[in-house]
């Protein structure tokens, strides 16, 4: 059977009707709106990148670019339940990574529900550290775990 192709390009406006059906199928409540999608793929001075295999988008990652600051945000990342396990998210954050020495950040920080116990072990397992807590960060009350990445220059 022939493999379909895994590759990470920026997201296109043709892309956004789908990015908002992802993110509501993987965050819930917690889901950006149509139009923060719609201006995060489009108009932020960050970076939105979708990782396809085959002709279908398996998930994606989104970058925020502040200039008084060494640390480059990873504001979202997903991957849909049935592309899971297959180390996209690791693919998609390894892009950040090369993001950061690129803009000549020292490292990568974003914030997760210390329920997300998958996301953190992915965090903990690509060099992530806990550097603090947001209390009652997240709609259900939970709090966010803050965490930070070195970035090699
Ligand atoms: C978290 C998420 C992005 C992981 O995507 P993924 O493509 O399946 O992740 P990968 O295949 O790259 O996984 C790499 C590592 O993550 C961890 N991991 C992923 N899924 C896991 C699970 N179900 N249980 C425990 N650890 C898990 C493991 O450490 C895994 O390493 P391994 O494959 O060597 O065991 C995905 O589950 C997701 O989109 N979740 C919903 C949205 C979300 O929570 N995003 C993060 C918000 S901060």
């Amino acid at each position: 059977m022939e493999t379909s192709k895994v590759m990470i390009r920026p997201a296109t406006k043709a892309d956004t009707p789908e990015l908002f059906r992802i993110e509501q199928r993987c965050f819930d409540s917690e889901s950006f709106s149509r139009r923060q999608v719609n201006y995060l793929a489009m108009q932020s001075s960050g970076k939105f990148w979708v990782l396809t295999e085959g002709e279908k988008i398996a998930g994606f990652i989104v970058l925020l670019q502040r200039t008084n600051t060494q640390a480059l945000r990873v504001y979202s990342l997903a991957v849909l339940p049935e592309f899971r396990g297959k180390k996209y998210a690791q693919q998609l954050m390894q892009k950040a990574v090369l993001q950061a020495q690129e803009e000549g950040k020292d490292r990568l920080y974003l914030e997760v529900s210390e329920h997300n116990h998958e996301a953190i072990q992915l965090y903990q397992k690509l060099g992530f550290e806990l550097t603090g807590i947001r209390p009652r960060y997240y709609r259900d009350g939970s709090n966010a775990c803050l965490m930070e990445k070195k970035v090699e220059a």
